[in-house]
């Protein structure tokens, strides 16, 4: 049987329609591939080393070590007396991880009812601390135990803390005891931003752990994806996640992963669960990426939630 990677490779990429049309004639199928997850996990721990490389750690990144960026080229931090004492010891958290959730912001999560479900998996991660507020509960749960935050919303939400440290700290809550993930040496006007977010929850004795995204993890990553066929200047956030989780988790359901402005009911669909703001056209390739992750669906690898939870 010839399959849908066959018939769209992904250098031409079928259209909005024919994703939709794939999905519905997928339906609710899905069946679990243990060998599957074995050979992912295996190729990613080759290529990428999740558990001891995904962050910053004391271990992995010791006094004088040079951390290259991996979001622009020729620069580096070399790690001295400041920055390693902010580094974890080691990889902090407890593996193997069993059900893991991987939650994107797309915009097909509104009215999915997938709350309960997403609540119900043993370690839950989320994308760019998005809203978690009373409306979206029933669509996205509550609860999260790694979310990663880009230094740009600190500048632009929170006035790179210059003046907002409280707030900020405040509006952590909704995460609760996780670890929040912050690519803290991809690029250069990232890393003050970054320290800044580490200075104002450490100063509040706040229950968040902050964990810096390792670049070299980072950069591997996306030489596996290129190696995939995903060409973008850089992989979106969920992609990142859903690599980390399929090299960390017994299981992983993604939830939110839509990039397409319609629904499988021919809906108009925005593109986050709380706006419709776009991002930068050329520097992600959402769409790329998901028929990459619908390959991983249909093989039994992950499973990914589109449209309603039962
Ligand atoms: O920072 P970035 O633009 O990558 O992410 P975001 O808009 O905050 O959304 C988080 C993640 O959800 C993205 O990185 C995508 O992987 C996924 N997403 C999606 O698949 N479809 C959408 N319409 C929006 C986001």
């Amino acid at each position: 049987v010839l399959c849908w990677f066959y018939a769209f490779p992904p250098y031409r990429l079928p259209s909005d329609k024919q994703i939709v049309q794939e999905v519905l004639r997928q339906g609710g199928l899905w069946h679990k591939n243990q060998t599957s997850i074995d050979l992912y996990r295996k190729l990613l721990t080759g290529c990428c080393d999740p558990k001891r490389m995904f962050a910053v750690t004391k271990e992995n990144s010791p006094m004088g070590k040079v951390l290259w960026y991996d979001g622009e080229f020729y620069h580096w931090h070399t790690v001295n007396n400041e920055t390693h004492s902010l580094f974890v010891q080691s990889n902090p958290l407890q593996l193997p991880l069993k059900k893991c959730a991987v939650v994107g912001n797309g915009g097909i999560l509104r009215h999915s009812k997938c709350g309960r479900d997403i609540d119900q998996a043993d370690f839950i991660m989320r994308c760019n601390l998005p809203p978690l507020t009373k409306e979206y509960v029933d669509d996205v749960g509550t609860k999260t135990h790694l979310v990663t935050a880009n230094p740009s919303i600190i500048e632009k939400r929170y006035q790179n803390l210059l003046w907002s440290r409280k707030g900020f700290v405040d509006s952590m809550k909704v995460y609760g005891s996780s670890y929040i993930y912050m690519p803290a040496f991809s690029m250069k006007p990232g890393t003050d931003p970054s320290l800044r977010a580490y200075y104002a929850l450490s100063d509040s004795s706040s229950n968040l752990t902050m964990l810096f995204a390792n670049p070299e993890f980072l950069r591997t990553v996306g030489k596996f994806w290129k190696a995939h066929g995903i060409h973008a200047k850089r992989l979106s956030t969920g992609l990142f996640l859903v690599s980390l989780a399929l090299g960390l988790c017994d299981e992983v359901t993604t939830y939110g992963f839509w990039p397409f402005s319609v629904g499988l009911d021919q809906q108009p669909i925005s593109h986050h669960y709380y706006d419709n703001i776009l991002p930068y056209k050329w520097f992600h390739a959402m769409p790329e990426e998901f028929v990459q992750l619908w390959q991983l669906h249909k093989s039994g690898t992950l499973r990914m939630r589109v449209g309603r939870c039962p």
